[in-house]
């Protein structure tokens, strides 16, 4: 094991220790300590399903990336593992940047970007990303001695050698193949495939996508790519994006493509995007296939943009998404969380045709900060829309944070500004409802420090890091007009 690494797995033995278990979330992934980004390697290798994350243990802020690692058998509880890997070579001195992972006989195969610096001929250094690769059998992992494995040279001209990462990786017919995030000279975003009989050799193929309407994005990061149900979906984390309608408000998004792919020429139609979670925290999505055969994606529950929304005091900084079980339906891809946080239900409350009338309620025993609340709102009168509905959640008399419903412009919003934040980022997010105005449903996963809001079964999704102090843990209920609501609340223990 390099210096490097035995470094980082002292600090993060000691250091872990300081941190007392109520200021983390109860079913969320974050870092033992420190500084934690992308989902990295998420995959089921010998019996457990493993995820890997951009680290940096020794300070809250982003440092050169080590991998964090955990495992898990129902990913909800994670078992918190050492460091796999450290930025200790030559072609990864300046990080060890995200990627993923794969079984290759027997072995557990990782595929991550080696950022490395070049000096030009003019003396100048410049950044390189290549790609590489290390093998382990879940608890250790050892660098391959021929990285890199892909370099930037592989690709033809006009595509980019300083910002080349991400690479994901899948096996089809027998063969590897893998994608990698990359812009071109027209600083447009795009993903270029490989492929390969191993992982340690590769060819490039093509460029499978590509921001050719130039409002995509610059840097396409973390790319993923999947069929399902007869169509194949792109996932992809575009840098500078502008906001379009009720689409990208995130600068940095997370999209997907749906379209049709062609396995021979590999060339890959694909449809307008749409934004994969209309919160303010959700970037740099990853998935991976159970062999259930479940598709599970997991993000960075987090903005680049707003990182200044944290909470001073803490020696840890950023969590993962719950992990979500994604499904397509009417050509759509829709996400609920994983069914084995069911198995967290504990105390359930339910109530049935509530009628709430221009007011503002609350119902006995419907609280709580680590709750999976269910609500379904209809108006009373079917003819007759109320105009405004409104949730509020981690609520005492100082904070609050809400979910507003208006039937007429069916657009939910999301709003944190009283959630306890000392800081000038955004706190408001609105999602434009595809479905009836007559019945919204909602499902609200609450983990002392986020909300994630399901709509209508999965079909569209919002989440938000909430920081508010504990104790402010009301939920409550009100409306402009009148509206009948059916409430589960469960507590997730
Ligand atoms: C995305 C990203 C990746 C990169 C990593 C570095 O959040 O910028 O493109 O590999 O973070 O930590």
């Amino acid at each position: 094991m390099s210096l490097k690494l035995e470094k980082a797995h002292k600090y993060e033995k000691e250091e872990k220790q300081k941190i007392p278990a109520e200021e983390k979330p109860v079913f969320h992934v974050t870092p033992p300590i420190g500084w934690m980004n992308d989902p990295n390697g998420f995959s089921f290798y010998n019996g457990e399903i493993h995820l890997f994350y951009q680290y940096h243990p020794y300070t809250r802020d982003w440092g050169p990336m080590h991998w964090g690692h955990c495992v898990s058998k129902d990913m909800v509880s994670w078992e918190m593992l050492p460091a796999a890997m450290a930025p200790d070579q030559e072609y990864d001195a300046f990080g060890c940047f995200s990627g993923s992972a794969i079984e290759a006989d027997g072995k557990h195969a990782l595929m991550y970007t080696g950022v490395s610096k070049k000096t030009l001929p003019d003396g100048t250094t410049q950044e390189r990303q290549n790609q590489c690769l290390a093998y382990g059998d879940g608890r250790v992992y050892e660098k391959f001695s021929g990285n890199p494995v892909i370099t930037g040279e592989m690709m033809p001209k006009g595509c980019s050698r300083i910002d080349f990462r991400d690479p994901k990786i899948w096996k089809e017919d027998g063969k590897y193949y893998l994608i990698v995030g990359n812009k071109n000279d027209d600083q447009r975003g795009q993903v270029v495939l490989f492929s390969g009989k191993t992982p340690e050799s590769w060819e490039f193929e093509t460029v499978l996508a590509e921001n050719s309407t130039g409002e995509i994005g610059t840097m396409w990061e973390c790319p993923d790519f999947f069929g399902m149900d007869g169509k194949h979906f792109l996932i992809c984390s575009p840098q500078d994006m502008k906001a379009q309608k009720y689409e990208f408000h995130n600068g940095n998004n997370a999209v997907f493509f749906v379209g049709e792919y062609d396995k021979e020429t590999h060339v890959f139609k694909k449809e307008a995007p749409k934004s994969l979670d209309y919160g303010f925290d959700f970037y740099a999505p990853q998935t991976t296939e159970l062999p259930d055969g479940r598709r599970i994606m997991i993000a960075w529950m987090q903005n680049w943009d707003t990182l200044a929304y944290r909470r001073n005091e803490s020696k840890w900084f950023a969590q993962m998404s719950l992990p979500r079980e994604v499904s397509v339906k009417n050509g759509r891809l829709y996400q609920v969380p994983v069914r084995e946080l069911d198995s967290m239900r504990a105390n359930k409350v339910e109530y049935r045709d509530v009628v709430i009338k221009d007011t503002r309620i609350t119902l006995d025993q419907i609280e709580g900060r680590t709750v999976d609340l269910e609500l379904v709102i209809r108006p009373v009168d079917k003819d007759k829309l109320y105009k405004k509905f409104e949730l509020c959640f981690a609520e005492n008399e100082k904070y609050h944070s809400t979910l507003r419903f208006r039937p007429d412009e069916s657009v939910l919003k999301i709003d944190r500004s009283f959630s306890g934040s000392e800081r000038a980022v955004v706190h408001q997010r609105e999602c434009l409802v595809n479905g009836d105005c007559n019945e919204l449903k909602l499902r609200v996963i609450l983990d002392r420090f986020s909300a994630e809001i399901f709509i209508n079964d999965g079909e569209q999704v919002m989440s938000a890091v909430i920081l508010t102090e504990q104790d402010a843990k009301g939920i409550s209920f009100a409306v402009n007009g009148a509206v009948r609501i059916d409430v589960v609340k469960y507590d997730l223990a």
